[in-house]
């Protein structure tokens, strides 16, 4: 195989890029952001690939989970903690019912690049260029919005950053405490059916951690009752930006991407011979491919062994989006062939993208039934193969939104008007999550 270099990936064919008009501008921006801060650093992405690593070998889940896209417009506080507070919650569930260590990876602060099934939109009779995500273009229907702007690169750089920052502050700063989580999480599940539920796992964690108090073990001398470990994620599809935060690391002299400490290849880009396996297999983070019903047996191995040549546990996640109703035929096969192959992988479950359809209302909508079917069929694929459901990856909101049809609410196809707000793919809500984190965290116990 030829040399790998951070702009390898330049000589090989590549989908899903936008077509900017200014070459200069972008030659520009993207020296601008050779000259930037890292966002990352790479001893934190070492330890989530550790992490990783003991998930791939059945000691632990991973929980990843954000929007579909981050957008420039919404980028508040409120936003980023709600966000925040829900992988939270779900991770409490799922470590405290499901009796398992959890590691949590947001698709947040860096999620902006978006796969289009089209390359053009077409309302009313006019076609432009389709939506890519705030890093390239704008959502609003205008010729000029969305024309690609290389300067969305920085304004994504400079987002990520004060998103991150904030991250941290929660993470770290008390907002996580574990005592903390406890208080907000009442008010959070008030209206929520599964309020009782969750209560009785607060209280148990209540008792727990006055025992633990009486002991002397507590906030102030113990980090881990009082901060958690977060990391950041996204689909490292714009490879411009990508390749711009791929540095060397001076303490083992490796490649890593310092744009988020995980990175994952969409659906549509993970064709062998082109560009974005070609920068992936060269940076040293950990990394997910998603999986969908079309991968054949022989494919996922080869795709495996240019990604993993090493077999390192931790290195890559499969995230599979098979669709509630083709994970049955699809799954199975291909759980058995990387076992018989003896190939270490991180098997993580997308419930969000093989489920996604039209409502008659018009909205792009997923039905909660659907994603618990296809979370349910993966569990039990897994226990059927004897290999291990090592996560999920959810996009999902801290807002209230009405996005996803079903749940305990019971969102109807009417409903969906209320709270449409994603700039792209339908997002579960608060409430949705909360009860998926139940259903998961039941699996987990049993398994
Ligand atoms: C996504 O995760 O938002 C996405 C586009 O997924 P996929 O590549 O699986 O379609
Ligand atoms: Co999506």
């Amino acid at each position: 195989m030829s040399q790998w270099q951070p702009d390898s990936w330049r000589a090989k064919p590549i989908l899903q890029q936008p077509v900017y008009q200014d070459a200069a501008h972008l030659q520009q921006v993207e020296q601008k952001l050779k000259g930037y801060p890292p966002l990352v650093f790479a001893a934190e992405t070492r330890a989530l690939y550790r992490q990783l690593g003991d998930v791939a070998q059945g000691k632990g889940f991973l929980l990843q989970g954000g929007d579909c896209a981050e957008s420039f417009s919404e980028f508040n506080a409120p936003k980023i903690r709600d966000t925040l507070k829900v992988i939270l919650q779900m991770a409490i569930v799922l470590t405290f019912a499901g009796r398992c260590p959890v590691t949590k990876v947001a698709r947040m602060a860096g999620q902006y690049a978006k796969p289009r099934s089209g390359d053009m939109e077409t309302i009313d009779g006019v076609s432009l260029p389709s939506y890519r995500g705030d890093i390239i273009n704008s959502f609003e229907f205008t010729e000029a919005a969305r024309q690609p702007d290389p300067q969305r690169m920085l304004e994504a750089y400079h987002q990520a950053a004060a998103t991150l920052n904030l991250l941290r502050a929660f993470a770290q700063g008390g907002l996580a405490d574990l005592h903390e989580v406890n208080r907000w999480n009442m008010a959070f599940v008030e209206n929520n059916p599964l309020k009782s539920r969750y209560q009785d796992i607060a209280k148990r964690i209540q008792e727990s951690l006055e025992f633990m108090s009486v002991m002397g073990i507590n906030s102030t001398n113990t980090p881990t009752l009082h901060e958690t470990t977060l990391f950041t994620s996204h689909e490292a599809l714009l490879l411009n930006y990508e390749q711009a935060l791929t540095r060397v690391d001076t303490l083992t002299g490796n490649w890593y991407n310092c744009s988020a400490h995980m990175l994952w290849i969409g659906e549509r880009t993970r064709q062998l011979d082109h560009a974005h396996i070609e920068f992936f297999r060269g940076i040293h983070n950990p990394i997910g491919v998603k999986v969908g019903p079309s991968m054949q047996e022989d494919e996922l191995i080869r795709l495996i062994d240019a990604l993993n040549p090493q077999n390192s546990p931790g290195r890559l996640t499969l995230i599979t989006r098979m669709g509630a109703d083709v994970l049955e035929s699809n799954l199975p096969r291909l759980l058995r062939k990387v076992k018989q192959e003896g190939r270490s992988v991180v098997w993580s479950s997308d419930p969000m993208h093989g489920n996604t359809i039209k409502a008659t209302s018009g909205y792009k909508t997923r039905n909660f039934d659907a994603i618990l079917r296809e979370i349910q069929q993966f569990f039990a694929a897994h226990d059927a193969e004897g290999t291990h459901a090592g996560g999920i990856h959810l996009e999902m909101t801290g807002q209230h939104v009405t996005e996803c049809t079903g749940g305990a609410y019971q969102i109807s196809d009417e409903d969906l008007a209320q709270a449409y707000k994603t700039q792209c793919d339908p997002r579960l809500n608060a409430d949705q999550v909360l009860e998926m984190a139940f259903l998961v965290a039941d699996h987990l116990r049993v398994a």
